[in-house]
């Protein structure tokens, strides 16, 4: 099998799992090239990581023209991954793009645009939906054995110190393209939308409670409608823990991600006693279900592999980035027109666009500080 040649551009923080994830999987691929504007750090990563035989470069456009590089992984700041992408989709290259997909829902539409014209494979990290727990209730929903979904809590409730939005691109809507409703729970909400599809409307409200250099909110709280089914996901930067929670209430039992399980019966009263046998049931079937090979981004990278020698199909793709963004940006819309919003979000909103959504959003307060790098390694929320 001929090996994939890949290049990672953007050496920051998250380039880390991708890089970590090739090297897990030498027969299938090998790491061609580095680019970082900082070609020192681009160099230092590489050695860091015992990347040998690699390319360095500081300009992404030196790549494209290269032969040998058939995939990339683009790791860089959310508001340069539509043009990234879009230039090495031109150029033949497959893309893994980190998330959130884009700084907006027209951005991504043109990405999966040009996916589509040029034939290639556009993935959108979520590497989430690769942890056994998550796979796990995943299988269980869709084998129909709880019933019907009820209403389903999410929580993406972490810590980020004021500080972090020191980095230059954190903290504005230009560059960031959001707050942690967009950065940090993207991840929750795309595993929201994987689990139980797409919503009929968004409420929410939005707010900066404790990070006083961002612009963007640090807080938010939506309230979403399906057919019969309703979900609410809390998202903050100012909680003292870094949790990822999903509950879902069905018809037949309560479960968690991370994994937890209740079931009870009615009684006649109304009143309700643990049904012991049907939580036994449930928990026999999720535990029939087997542990995936590999959880996180070395799940996702694997299949994209897998994809591009068409032994997969691609399991998270632009489309799945573009259904998490729509949902984003229907909650900043929600909570600046203060009013519950429909989706499919309308292309003529001021928030399909960025330009647009700079317009209207609030801005919460003027970034001062700013800083080209901030050093030491990253968390990426438990679970
Ligand atoms: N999947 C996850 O759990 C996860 C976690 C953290 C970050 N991320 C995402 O990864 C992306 C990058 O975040 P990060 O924390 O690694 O940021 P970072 O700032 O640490 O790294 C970005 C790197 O890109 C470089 N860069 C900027 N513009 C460039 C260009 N035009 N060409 C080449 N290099 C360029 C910067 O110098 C920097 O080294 C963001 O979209 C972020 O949301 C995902």
């Amino acid at each position: 099998m001929k090996r994939i040649g890949v290049a990672i551009i953007g050496c920051g923080n998250i380039a880390k799992n991708h890089v970590e994830a090739y090297l897990a999987f030498p027969d299938r691929c090998r790491i061609l090239a580095v680019c970082d504007i900082y070609k020192d750090k681009a160099r230092e990563f590489a050695a860091r990581y015992a990347v040998q035989d690699v390319d360095v470069e500081e300009d992404y456009h030196e790549l494209l023209s290269r032969a040998d590089i058939d995939l990339v992984s683009i790791c860089l700041p959310p508001s340069q991954h539509c043009q990234v992408s879009m230039d090495f989709m031109q150029a033949g290259k497959d893309v893994v793009c980190e998330k959130p997909m884009a700084a907006s829902l027209e951005e991504a539409d043109r990405m999966n645009r040009m996916a589509e014209q040029t034939g290639r494979l556009l993935s959108v990290i979520s590497q989430n939906r690769y942890k056994n727990d998550l796979f796990k209730v995943k299988r269980l929903l869709d084998s129909r054995v709880l019933g019907r979904v009820l209403m389903v809590r999410v929580n993406s409730m972490w810590y980020r110190g004021s500080n972090y939005y020191d980095l230059w691109w954190r903290g504005t809507w230009e560059n960031e393209g959001g707050g942690c409703t967009l950065n940090h729970s993207v991840h929750q909400i795309d595993l929201l939308n994987h689990l139980v599809g797409k919503p009929l409307s968004v409420l929410s409200v939005i707010d900066n409670l404790n990070h006083d250099n961002s612009e963007v909110e640090d807080a938010s709280i939506s309230i979403l409608r399906y057919p019969r089914m309703l979900a609410q996901i809390d998202v903050t930067l100012c909680d003292h823990d870094e949790k990822q929670e999903i509950l879902i209430i069905t018809e037949n039992a309560t479960i968690s991600v991370p994994w937890s399980l209740h079931a009870v019966r009615q009684l006649p009263n109304g009143f309700f006693e643990v049904d012991e046998k049907a939580m036994a049931a449930i928990q026999k079937r999720f535990d029939a279900i087997p542990d995936l090979m590999h959880e996180g981004h070395d799940g996702q990278i694997l299949n994209v592999l897998k994809a591009i020698s068409k032994e997969e199909v691609l399991e998270v793709s632009g489309h799945d980035g573009r259904n998490a963004l729509e949902l984003i940006y229907a909650i900043y819309q929600s909570a600046t027109e203060k009013r519950e919003v429909e989706l499919p979000l309308d292309r003529n909103s001021a928030f399909y666009t960025k330009e647009g959504m700079l317009r209207v959003v609030p801005k919460f307060f003027k970034k001062t500080k700013s800083v080209d790098n901030l050093s030491g390694e990253i968390t990426l929320g438990r679970n």
